[in-house]
């Protein structure tokens, strides 16, 4: 037996030891587009790589969640305040709710996880439109859940046909809003139409990740939603449009009774003292957030302008994204955009082998990608 078949074999042991849902899951093995910059400048012989794969915000944090963050580096031998009240009271301040109806989480991530854990049983069925962010369907697989896509319609959320999907047995319906891979968005009107329509036992989640890089005034706005249903979850994250993704803040809004329930089984310490400084920090710093949603706007325009000289076609964005049609292989337009240095994402985990998921990066980093789009 090689050490190969050995390593297989102890997997399988370990695999019967774990609930049988997991023989659905796998590691997740990050392939060149997801390794932090450092990997992939080494990987590719290159001195700057521009990473425009992941949704980043290529400006950086705010300084002044820089600071904040210092500040709190001395005090790493104590443990943080387990449920971050000054960041909880100020972000409810704002949006006009009461301080017990957001749950902060190590990113989105971990949110999307304990709302599966909370609520998911097997053979519960979970609504999600196709194609999306991962960590749904990941998240209903760990549990023994069923996944359920849901096809776009003209790579929008298609309202009528999540409708007509739903049975006694689903429990979730995921929404993304703007739509990772796609940038598209849930208009009001369509979601207060699903809101009427979704039986009231079935729990509504709207993942608004990208929803500060919206200005479209149709865009839908959960907390609009919020008094109108008390099963819904908002979920939002430092990870975007304040640029803090490695310090893994995120939040859930809700009602009360809801986020108690997911309060249940939060960890206690699941949100650093530095990401909560930094996530208070960068929350109060109105000019940076407004001036980082301006250049993705106008940055975004320049991209559209880039492709359109390429000759290839696009999907009008509200993120920090946009799905471009390359009208080729999509993995060979990625490996030549490796070859100078600039990493995007491929469609084909998808399921979209001719596209391109660009994050809206620096204009300087656009116009090289543009210069390499030109030659494809
Ligand atoms: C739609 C969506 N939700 C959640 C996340 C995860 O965010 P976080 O970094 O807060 O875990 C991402 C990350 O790309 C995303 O695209």
């Amino acid at each position: 037996m090689d050490n190969k078949e050995v390593v297989s074999l102890r997997e399988a042991h370990a695999l019967q030891l774990a609930r049988p849902a997991l023989a659905q899951l796998q590691p997740f093995e990050p392939d060149l587009a997801d390794l932090p910059i450092e990997k992939m400048e080494r990987e590719l012989g290159q001195e700057r790589v521009v990473k425009l794969s992941f949704n980043e915000n290529p400006y950086g944090p705010s300084p002044r969640a820089i600071e904040a963050m210092q500040r709190e580096l001395k005090h790493l031998n104590l443990y943080q305040d387990s449920k971050g009240d000054d960041l909880r009271r100020t972000i409810t301040a704002d949006l006009e709710i009461e301080p017990d109806q957001i749950i902060l989480t190590n990113g989105a991530d971990e949110l999307i996880l304990l709302t599966s854990l909370a609520f998911l049983e097997p053979d519960d069925e979970v609504i999600i439109p196709s194609p999306t962010f991962g960590q749904y369907r990941a998240s209903t697989l760990a549990m023994g859940a069923k996944p359920l896509p849901v096809p776009l319609a003209n790579f929008r959320v298609d309202i009528e046909s999540i409708l007509e999907a739903v049975s006694s047995r689903t429990k979730i319906v995921f929404l993304c809003n703007p739509n990772n891979p796609t940038g598209t968005i849930i208009t009001q009107s369509e979601l207060d139409f699903l809101i009427q329509k979704l039986p009231e036992n079935i729990l509504l989640v709207i993942d608004e990740a990208y929803i500060d890089f919206a200005t479209y005034p149709d865009c839908a706005f959960g907390l609009n939603t919020l008094p109108q249903r008390e099963n819904i979850l908002l979920i939002r994250t430092f990870s975007k449009i304040h640029g803090l993704a490695a310090a893994r803040v995120g939040f859930g809004i809700s009602h009360t009774p809801l986020i108690n329930i997911l309060e249940r089984i939060r960890p206690p310490f699941n949100v650093s003292s530095i990401g909560q400084a930094g996530a208070l920090a960068s929350w109060q710093d109105k000019v940076y957030i407004n001036k980082m949603r301006e250049l993705n706007t106008s940055n975004r325009e320049y991209l559209y302008t880039l492709l359109e000289a390429a000759d290839m076609s696009y999907v009008p964005s509200q993120a920090n994204f946009v799905l471009a049609d390359v009208k080729q292989d999509a993995v060979a337009v990625c490996r030549k955009l490796a070859e100078s240095g600039i990493i995007v994402r491929s469609g084909a985990g998808f399921g979209l082998p001719q596209h391109l998921r660009i994050t809206i990066g620096r204009k300087e980093d656009l116009a090289r990608l543009g210069e390499v789009l030109q030659d494809c």
